[in-house]
């Protein structure tokens, strides 16, 4: 019988996943069938567990119940319980929701296999704090940068997220520290950094968190959770500052879905060419 998956969020239609999973699929000769379902936060856990009543195997979810994903599981690996949410649910053979968070796995598999950084000893510049930063923050800080700074326009969620990370830090000897957000316009503030990540969602409004020049060391590298038809706002001023490539977060897609899918089903597919191929339909998307 072909196994059910799905993802859900709110809203969802212009969801990637469907295309990115059956296309998995058809590569790796894997019998699933893979929709999108939109559930508003009234309905999430219900619509959930009544997928999985119905036979469901496994779903990711996205934005904006990735919290209450995990809070619905019956168990969760260390990196979603890390990051405080889930976009990844397996329903196991004895009947239990079991949640996993491939996002940050994703983000270092875009950087170092598709685009061949190394993290380690690297100054990184993190905007942002909220949901996406969190579910990111755990697998940086193990890939042994030297330090991460964290900027955010309120500067109370900095602070959070950098004391509820401070232990692990520690143990991988990566200096964590804030930076306020009025600081990065500012030129002496701060050593220049070898990546600027941006985990705000400032794309959606159009805007771009505030940058300097003075940011980047030479090579430097900006990479935007977000991705678009065409390059981000941030990614636009980057590139006009000085950082040398600017890199958005499509590859990260492909890699968390991946994951998500080796997680499922035990087989690794290739990347590669789901993330050409989805390059191609954006691209179109702009001809239009
Ligand atoms: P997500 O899951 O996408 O991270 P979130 O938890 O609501 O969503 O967090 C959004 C992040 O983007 C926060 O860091 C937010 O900053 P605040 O904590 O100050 O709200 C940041 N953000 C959103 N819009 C922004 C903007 N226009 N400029 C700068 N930062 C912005």
């Amino acid at each position: 019988m072909t196994d059910r998956y799905a993802v859900f969020g709110h809203p969802i239609h212009h969801s990637k996943s469907p295309f990115i999973h059956s296309a998995f699929a058809q590569q790796t000769g894997q019998d699933l069938t893979y929709t999108a379902i939109d559930a508003p936060a009234e309905t999430f856990t219900t619509a959930v567990r009544a997928f999985f009543a119905e036979g469901g195997k496994g779903a990711n979810v996205t934005v904006p119940h990735k919290e209450a994903a995990l809070a619905l599981a019956d168990d969760a690996t260390p990196r979603a319980q890390e990051a405080g949410a889930a976009n990844t649910l397996l329903f196991t053979a004895d009947g239990a929701i079991y949640a996993d968070n491939t996002d940050g796995v994703g983000l270092i598999r875009d950087l170092t296999n598709r685009w061949g950084l190394s993290l380690e000893g690297k100054r990184i510049l993190l905007l942002g704090a909220g949901g996406a930063a969190k579910g990111i923050l755990a697998p940086l800080i193990a890939a042994r940068p030297r330090a991460i700074t964290v900027a955010n326009r309120t500067a109370a969620r900095a602070e959070a997220l950098t004391t509820a990370f401070a232990p692990l830090a520690v143990r991988f000897d990566v200096t964590l520290t804030t930076l306020p957000w009025a600081q990065l316009v500012h030129r002496e503030a701060t050593p220049p950094f070898d990546l600027v990540l941006n985990a705000t969602s400032a794309s959606l409004a159009g805007s771009t968190p505030p940058l300097s020049p003075a940011l980047w060391a030479p090579d430097a590298i900006a990479y935007d959770l977000m991705y678009g038809a065409s390059p981000t706002p941030f990614l636009i001023a980057a590139q006009q500052q000085g950082a040398t490539r600017a890199i958005d977060g499509l590859g990260m897609l492909v890699e968390q879905a991946a994951e998500s899918f080796w997680l499922w089903r035990g087989v690794r597919p290739e990347t590669e060419p789901v993330y050409q191929a989805l390059r191609t339909q954006l691209a179109a998307s702009t001809a239009c």
